[in-house]
C-alpha cells in the first residue's frame, strides 16, 4: 500500500474512532457507535499491516499473531457473562500495559532503531521508551491486581502499608534517578539496568497501587488504568513511529481521565486521594467483607409487593449488581410495562458506580428495551423519593445505603446515594443479609418503612409478575 492510502485510511481510522466515542456518549447511538469503531479498528488493522511499515517477510509472523489474538478474543467474548464483563476489561488493559513494556525493550534492543536517532533525536526516542515502559508496567501490574479484585481472587480490603505515601515518594524519586542515568548511558548494556530497574518499581508501584483501593472505590481505579491504557498505547504509537496509534491512545487516555473525573464526582472522592489509596477508610473501619447485620427485619412477599404496587402512583426502581447476576432485567421490564400500562409513574434511578462497570445497568435496561426517558440519574431524581410511594431496591446495596450520609466513620461514608427510605415504602430484593461489594452493613434494611423480599432477583420477580396480573 502507497504511504499516501496508508496515511488517508489513519485520518479516516481517527475520525471513525471521534464519531464513536461521540455515539457511545449516548445510549440511543450507542449501537451506532461500537459499528463506527469495529469499521474504524479494521481500516486501522488493513493500513497497518498492508503500510509501509510491514515487509513481506513479516506478514506469517502477524497472520500468526493475528489468529491467536481473534481465537482467544472470539472464545473469551463467548465464555464470558455480562457479570464478568469488568474483569475481563481489566485484563485487557493489563494486555496493552505488557504490550507497551515488550515493545520498549524490543525497541531499545533494536540495533536498526538504534542506529536511527543521533544526539538530541537520541534521547527523545530514549525518553519515550522509558516513559512508554513506565506508564505500561503501571498500567500492566495494576490492572492484573484490579482483575483479582473484580473477580474476588484478591480481597478487596485495602492493604494498607504502613508509610505507603513515603513509599511512594521514594519510588517516584528512584524513577527520575534512574530515568538521568539511562538517557545518559551510552551503550544499551549500560542503559538495561536502569530501565530494568525502572521496570520493576513500576510493577511494584502498580501493585502498590491498587492494593491500597478499598472496595468501594475500585470504579475510579478502573476507569484510571482505562486512561492508563490509552497513554500506554499513545508511548507505544510514539515508539514505533505510528501516528495512528499515537491518536487511539490519546483518544483512549483522555477519555478515561474524564470518566474517572466523573467517577471520581460521582463518588464524592477527592482524585489524587483514590490514586494514593486508602482513601475512605482512614477515618473508620476498614470495609469488612459480610459485616454482621445488626436488627431485625420485615419480610414482604411476592403478592404483598404486588398489592403495594398496584396501589402506587409513584415507583422508582433502583437496580443493582444483583440485577446483573440473575438477569432480572427483562422481568423488570414485564412489570414496569404491566405498571404505565395501568398508570403507574415508573422511573429508575441509576446510581454512577451501580453494579461493577461504569453504564453496567444502563447497558442491561436498554438491552431488555426499558424506554430511554423513563431512566434517570441518580442526581436528576434523587429529590423525587418524598413523593414516591414505593421504591423498589433490585440487588442493590451499597449505592443505597444511608450510613453513607449517617456515619462518618463508615468506609462509605460521603459517597452520594439513592435516598429510597424517603419514599412512602422501600422494598429491597436480595437473597440474604449479605454485604454488598464494599462490605458495610445497612441500615436501610432495618427501617421502619423497609420491607425485604428475600430470594433471587428474576424469580422474585416473575412471582411479583404472575401476582400482578392475577388481581
Ligand atoms: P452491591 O453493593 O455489590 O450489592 C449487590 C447486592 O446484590 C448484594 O448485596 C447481593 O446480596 C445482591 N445480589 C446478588 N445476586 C443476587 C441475585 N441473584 N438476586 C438478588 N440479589 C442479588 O451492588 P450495588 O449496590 O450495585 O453497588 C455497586 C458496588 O460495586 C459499589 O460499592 C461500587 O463502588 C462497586 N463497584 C462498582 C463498579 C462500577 S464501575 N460500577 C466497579 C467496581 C466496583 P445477596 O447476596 O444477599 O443476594
Amino acid at each position: 500500500m502507497p504511504a499516501t492510502l496508508s496515511t488517508v485510511s489513519y485520518v479516516g481510522a481517527t475520525i471513525l474512532f471521534i464519531l464513536s466515542l461521540g455515539g457511545l456518549s449516548n445510549p440511543e447511538t450507542s449501537r451506532r457507535g461500537n459499528l463506527y469503531g469495529m469499521i474504524g479498528m479494521t481500516i486501522a488493522v488493513l493500513a497497518t499491516v498492508f503500510g509501509p511499515q510491514v515487509t513481506s517477510a513479516g506478514y506469517a509472523w502477524i497472520v500468526g499473531a493475528m489468529l491467536v489474538g481473534a481465537v482467544s478474543g472470539i472464545y473469551a467474548s463467548r465464555i464470558v457473562r455480562m457479570t464478568q464483563m469488568p474483569e475481563l476489561v481489566a485484563l485487557m488493559h493489563s494486555l496493552v500495559g505488557l504490550a507497551a513494556v515488550l515493545i520498549g525493550f524490543a525497541n531499545y534492543i533494536d540495533p536498526a532503531a538504534t542506529a536511527t536517532f543521533q544526539g538530541p533525536e537520541k534521547t527523545i526516542h530514549e525518553l519515550e521508551i522509558y516513559i512508554g515502559v513506565l506508564i505500561g508496567a503501571v498500567t500492566f501490574s495494576g490492572s492484573v491486581i484490579a482483575f483479582g479484585k473484580l473477580s474476588g481472587k484478591i480481597s478487596g480490603k485495602p492493604v494498607l502499608l504502613p508509610a505507603r505515601h513515603w513509599i511512594n515518594l521514594a519510588g517516584l524519586l528512584a524513577v527520575i534517578y534512574f530515568g538521568g542515568v539511562f538517557i545518559n548511558t551510552h551503550s544499551i548494556a549500560d542503559g538495561m539496568t536502569p530501565l530494568v530497574v525502572m521496570t520493576v518499581i513500576s510493577l511494584l508501584f502498580g501493585i502498590h497501587m491498587v492494593m491500597a483501593i478499598g472496595g468501594a472505590d475500585m470504579p475510579v481505579v478502573i476507569s484510571m488504568l482505562n486512561s492508563y491504557s490509552g497513554w500506554a498505547a499513545a508511548a507505544t504509537g510514539f515508539m514505533l513511529n505510528n501516528d495512528l496509534l499515537i491518536v487511539t491512545g490519546a483518544l483512549v487516555g483522555s477519555s478515561g481521565a474524564i470518566l474517572s473525573y466523573i467517577m471520581c464526582r460521582a463518588m464524592n472522592r477527592n482524585f489524587i486521594s483514590v490514586i494514593a489509596g486508602g482513601f475512605g477508610t482512614e477515618g473508620g473501619a476498614p470495609a469488612a467483607k459480610g459485616a454482621q447485620p445488626a436488627g431485625e427485619v420485615s419480610p414482604i412477599t411476592a403478592a404483598e409487593t404486588a398489592e403495594l404496587l398496584r396501589g402506587s402512583k409513584n415507583v422508582i426502581i433502583v437496580p443493582g449488581y444483583g440485577m446483573a447476576v440473575a438477569q432480572a432485567q427483562h422481568a423488570v421490564y414485564e412489570i414496569t410495562k404491566y405498571l404505565r400500562d395501568k398508570g403507574v409513574n415508573v422511573r429508575f434511578g441509576i446510581h454512577p458506580v451501580a453494579g461493577r462497570m461504569p453504564g453496567h445497568m444502563n447497558v442491561l435496561l436498554a438491552e431488555a428495551k426499558v424506554p430511554y426517558d423513563i431512566v434517570q440519574e441518580m442526581d436528576e431524581l434523587n429529590g423525587d423519593f418524598p413523593d414516591t410511594d414505593v421504591s423498589m431496591v433490585i440487588g442493590a446495596n451499597d449505592i443505597v445505603n444511608p450510613s453513607a450520609q449517617e456515619d462518618p466513620n463508615s468506609p462509605i461514608a460521603g459517597m452520594p446515594v439513592l435516598e429510597v427510605w424517603k419514599a412512602k415504602t422501600s422494598i429491597v430484593m436480595k437473597r440474604s443479609m449479605a454485604s454488598g461489594y464494599a462490605g458495610v452493613d445497612n441500615p436501610l434494611f432495618y427501617k421502619d418503612n423497609n420491607r425485604m423480599l428475600f430470594g433471587d432477583a428474576k424469580k422474585m420477580l416473575d412471582e411479583v409478575f404472575v401476582a400482578l396480573k392475577a388481581a
